[in-house]
């Protein structure tokens, strides 16, 4: 099978939700938006998220240096702030000015909590595995923050649906409630 017809069998298995990578350096908080992203089923400990961030990225240096980073899923009402933080990179400028993002101070590193968002999860680094173009970056999570109180809207997270539209999953259809 050829690159091209990868490509196009890897939109079959869209959509994917988007996550955001939030790291600190010299008390400068950034955040990077990604698609390569994988989380740890509920059945298997240590619990864990898996990322894919390219050589070049300015996020994946801040890990490998600080060796912590917050996971978060935001919420479609950080949309805008979410495309946008994917634009540009924070080696060369404060992005988070740029946008209205906020902030509250995490419990177990230093890296923050994305207010607003669906769930974040405090990542200590475990492995980092380079490859070609990109490097899989595994973090241990440690701790994780969401809103006891409040309904979790799990679906109001952000999929990247495939040919750069973004959307929500507004309905699922329950097949069936066990595995028998
Ligand atoms: C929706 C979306 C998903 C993205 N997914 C990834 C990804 O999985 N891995 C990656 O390295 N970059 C991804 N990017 C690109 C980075 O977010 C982008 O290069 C960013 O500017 C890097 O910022 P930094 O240099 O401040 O870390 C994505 C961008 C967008 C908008």
């Amino acid at each position: 099978m050829d690159e091209d017809s990868i490509y196009k069998a890897l939109d079959l298995t869209m959509p994917w939700a988007v996550g955001l990578v939030i790291t600190k350096r010299e008390n400068k908080i950034n955040v990077c938006p990604v698609t390569f992203q994988v989380i740890s089923s509920i059945y298997e400990k240590p619990y864990v998220v898996c990322i894919g961030l390219s050589n070049t990225n300015y996020t994946l240096e801040t890990i490998l240096k600080t060796k912590e980073f917050t996971y978060a899923y935001p919420s479609i009402k950080q949309l805008k702030d979410t495309l946008f933080s994917g634009t540009v990179s924070g080696r060369n400028m404060n992005k988070i000015s740029k946008t209205s993002f906020e902030f509250t101070k995490a419990s177990k590193i230093s890296s923050p909590h994305l207010n607003g968002a669906i769930v974040n999860f405090e990542c200590k680094l475990d492995h980092a595995y380079r490859l070609e173009r990109f490097t899989i970056v595994v973090g241990k999570i440690v701790h994780a923050q969401f809103d006891r109180y409040k309904k979790i809207e799990k679906l109001q997270k952000i999929y990247a649906l495939g040919d750069f539209d973004y959307g929500v999953i507004e309905k699922i259809n329950v097949i069936q409630s066990s595995r028998t």
